[in-house]
């Protein structure tokens, strides 16, 4: 016999009735962007390697250790797209999205691939939805951008959560608070590879979660405290819109992101029910990115949310999530009727009605099992005798109730019996 084959490492996969559920997270994510006027984008998996190291920055862990890269067969490096900001942008430039009208507003959804050591929550195939907005520096934007995602996880009855918040500043004052970070940090007692980081990227060592380190890291000069006029003038104006929309914050000027391009206003979702991985989304503003990848000098703000964490941490609050049921009806045919059960369950799909039946030409016992277990509301049976009276039985599998209906009334009588909606909308079905 053949080895079985498994997914690759760090893979996850979702599987019925579970998937149900996690499409629900998706849907449920999307609403407020849709509903906010963000139009839908598909990107490629794969992007041109340049892409991402100018986009995402080359001293970055997801750029200079999780890339899955390779060559072409016309010796391209490609690589399969660990984020979708830097692919949104290069889409926007490319296609002239910002000649139009400002700012362009775009969504996206779908995996992402980054090599990172496999446990729960963090996966090599990871999925996000994300969302954003190029084109505009006004602070009601931001807002409007968190409390999109604010909205989301709300909607799917998430409360364990807080969103953190900081400003990262800009060009302008950025560079002389690396400065003083740096001077801070050469003072320090840090570990050889610390040092190296520090060299790098100094606000990253502010991530740092060894108690050793932290302790060393308690009088550090934080960017918030060094913001220049601009950029405390827009932090406050987020806040203040944030505020104004009822959208909940916690400041935390030790948020450091783990991807270059932020600049200003800068943001994590964080559920303190998922464990090490606790990051559930982030996001912020990028205003240097556009012009970086060779288009206008643009602002930009958007979001990541992950969509395999959401799904757990929503599993972590033990919400119920998505529909409570998949299907309406299902067809027990029953010898020689069997040709006609089949094309009733057709006319029944046919009117919306979501029907499985019974193959293969199984007994009655056996087909009523199948028909208990397949969640449906009601099974419709249908034999030989039935046929000639030109009947069915109709027989809710909830309360075990059975009646004879006319056979060409069987879809209108289904219909009329399921009319309150099988599935409700996902507010409804939060419990
Ligand atoms: P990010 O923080 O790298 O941001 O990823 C966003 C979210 O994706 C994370 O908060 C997490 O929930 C999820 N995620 C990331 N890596 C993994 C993983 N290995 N396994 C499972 N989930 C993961 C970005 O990607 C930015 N492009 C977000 C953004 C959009 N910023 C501005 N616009």
């Amino acid at each position: 016999m053949p080895d079985k084959l498994s997914a690759p490492k760090g893979v996850p996969e979702y599987l019925p009735p579970e998937s149900a559920a996690w499409q629900a997270v998706r849907e449920a994510l999307q609403r407020p962007a849709t509903n906010a006027g963000y139009g839908y984008i598909e990107l490629p998996i794969f992007e041109d390697t340049a892409l991402y190291v100018r986009g995402v920055g080359e001293s970055t862990d997801v750029v200079s250790k999780e890339m899955y890269t390779f060559a072409d067969r016309g010796g391209r490096s490609l690589t399969l797209r660990p984020e979708g900001t830097a692919g949104v942008m290069r889409s926007v430039i490319e296609h002239g999205l910002d000649r139009g009208q400002l700012p362009v507003k775009l969504w996206y959804a779908g995996q992402f691939f980054r090599a990172e050591r496999p446990q729960k929550g963090r996966y090599r195939q990871l999925q996000q939805f994300g969302i954003e907005a190029i084109g505009s520096d006004d602070p009601v934007l931001d807002a409007e951008v968190i409390t999109i995602a604010d909205d989301g996880y709300r909607s799917l009855g998430l409360t364990g959560f807080r969103t953190e918040l900081t400003s990262l500043g800009c060009g302008e004052c950025r560079p002389a608070y690396r400065e003083r970070l740096t001077d801070f940090l050469t003072g320090l007692d840090l570990d050889e590879a610390t040092r190296e980081r520090a060299r790098l990227n100094p606000l990253r060592v502010l991530d740092d979660k060894r108690p050793e380190v932290r302790d060393q890291l308690a009088d550090a000069p934080l960017m918030v405290h060094h913001l220049c006029a601009e950029c405390a003038e827009h932090y406050a104006a987020v806040k203040a819109a944030l505020d104004a929309n009822g959208t909940a914050y916690v400041e935390n000027p030790w948020l450091v992101r783990g991807l270059d391009y932020y600049t200003r206003t800068t943001f994590e979702f964080v559920h303190d029910g998922l464990g090490a991985q606790s990051g559930m989304g982030g996001g912020g503003r990028y205003d240097g990115l556009m012009s970086e990848l060779g288009g206008q000098e643009l602002s930009g703000i958007g979001f990541g949310l992950g969509l395999d964490r959401t799904h757990l941490a929503c599993q972590a609050e033990g919400l119920q999530v998505g529909p409570t049921r998949t299907l309406d009806v299902y067809v027990v045919p029953l010898g020689s009727a069997a040709p006609r059960a089949a094309a009733l369950a057709t006319e029944l799909r046919r009117a919306d009605l979501r029907t499985d039946l019974s193959y293969g030409g199984r007994g009655v016992k056996g087909a009523m099992k199948a028909a208990d277990r397949s969640g449906a509301a009601y099974a419709v049976v249908l034999g030989e005798r039935d046929l000639e009276a030109g009947v069915a039985q109709v027989k809710s599998l909830e309360t075990g109730e059975q009646e004879s209906v006319a056979l060409d009334e069987v879809r209108a009588h289904l219909r009329s019996r399921l009319a309150a909606p099988p599935t409700a909308t996902i507010e409804g079905n939060i419990t």
